[in-house]
């Protein structure tokens, strides 16, 4: 906030209060000190109102809010620039000085959670250290380790991928052995570090709609061998020679897919995130797809990303996680 902003919300605020303060005590002013049985004139519904003063100890709720509304500025960031005088949150590490990431002092919901953060690190950093310095498909049969990283999991990954890892629409199944990027222990775990962006262009333009639909009748009865709806006008035929044209690049002439870039195999149609309907492959296919997995490295840092790897892992490999038991 600029210094002119800063002493705009201060004024601002200190002057909000300031002014219901005197109107608190201006309007007691006056009043009568004791019960009457006077009525103040209107009436509503037939419920009338006694001209009676506020109970004391209503006014006095009125004081003590005001009261701490400016404890609560002396101690939080609320007055513009002004950083609160909250003990314990001059640093992060109060005994070496540690600064915060943003360098300010003072209380904010992010000072908090850094130093949460920090404490749980102290506390677990060593764990996870262990941890990464074991190969993941050791890790993956390690219950603590499992333990651990189901709990990163359900906090991070079960939005997109689901808490039980079988994904959503547009969300990949991590439990089963069709991996669009790669299914080994380092694939995993570069797709979670680095996390990884797809890309498949749309085609609509390019080969027009009767080309969707052929080409979405070939990947349907070709490569899935399944059967075309009966409404559905396309030539398989043609689609296969699109196919070769424009789709073998990326997802494999068999249709098997491509895990350097992303292309998922498409003889599984019970692997597709984007469904595998007619009607659905041919949205996929017109319109393109841009699948994003955000990258964790940053958020998570490398000890904890083994550990989820090692969880992704031991889903897909349950014999291996059971043998160890
Ligand atoms: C440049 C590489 C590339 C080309 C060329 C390409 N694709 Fe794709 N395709 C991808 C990628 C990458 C994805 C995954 C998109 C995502 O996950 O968001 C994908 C996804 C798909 C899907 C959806 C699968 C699912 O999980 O729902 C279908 C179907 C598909 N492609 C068919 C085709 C067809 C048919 C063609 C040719 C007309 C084609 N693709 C050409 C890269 C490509
Ligand atoms: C915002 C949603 C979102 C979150 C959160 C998320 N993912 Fe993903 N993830 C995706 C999407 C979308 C893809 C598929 C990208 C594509 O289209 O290829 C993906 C792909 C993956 C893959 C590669 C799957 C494959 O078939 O190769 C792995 C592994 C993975 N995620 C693990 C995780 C883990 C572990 C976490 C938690 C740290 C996580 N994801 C959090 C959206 C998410």
């Amino acid at each position: 906030m600029t210094e002119f902003w800063s002493l705009y919300v201060t004024v601002l605020t200190l002057g909000t209060i300031f002014a219901l303060t005197w109107l608190l005590f201006a309007t007691r002013k006056g009043q009568r000190s004791e019960q009457t049985d006077e009525k103040v004139g209107h009436a509503y519904d037939g419920i009338e109102e006694y001209d009676n003063p506020l109970p004391r100890w209503w006014f006095m709720l009125f004081v003590g809010t005001i009261i701490f509304a400016l404890g609560y500025l002396v101690l939080y960031p609320g007055l513009g620039n002004w950083r609160g005088l909250l003990p314990g949150y001059e640093y992060l590490d109060t005994k070496d000085k540690t600064p915060f990431a943003n360098g300010q002092t003072g209380w904010t919901g992010v000072h908090e959670w850094e130093k949460e953060m920090a404490k749980s690190d102290a506390r677990f950093g060593p764990i996870f250290a262990k941890f990464a310095a074991m190969p993941i498909e050791e890790v993956a049969k390690d219950p603590q380790a499992l333990k651990m990283g189901g709990r990163l999991f359900a906090s991070n990954c079960s939005v997109c991928h689901g808490s039980d890892a079988k994904g959503a629409y547009g969300f990949p199944n991590l439990t089963d052995a069709d991996w669009r990027w790669g299914g080994t222990p380092t694939d995993i775990k570069n797709s979670i570090m680095a996390g990884r962006h797809a890309v498949m262009p749309g085609w609509g333009e390019i080969i027009g709609e009767q080309g969707v639909s052929d080409v979405a009748a070939y990947v349907l009865t070709s490569l899935d061998g399944r059967k075309l709806p009966d409404t559905a006008k396309a030539d398989p035929l043609k689609g296969q020679a699109i196919y070769a044209t424009n789709c073998a690049v990326c997802h494999g002439p068999e249709g098997k897919g491509n895990p350097l870039m992303g292309a998922p195999n498409l003889t599984h149609p019970g692997a597709f995130i984007y469904g595998s309907s007619f009607a659905q492959l041919q949205q996929t296919i017109r319109y393109g797809r841009q699948g994003q997995m955000p990258a964790q490295a940053e958020l998570q840092g490398n000890d904890k990303v083994h550990l989820l790897a090692a969880y992704v892992y031991s889903l897909s490999h349950p014999d291996e996680a059971k043998a160890a038991e």
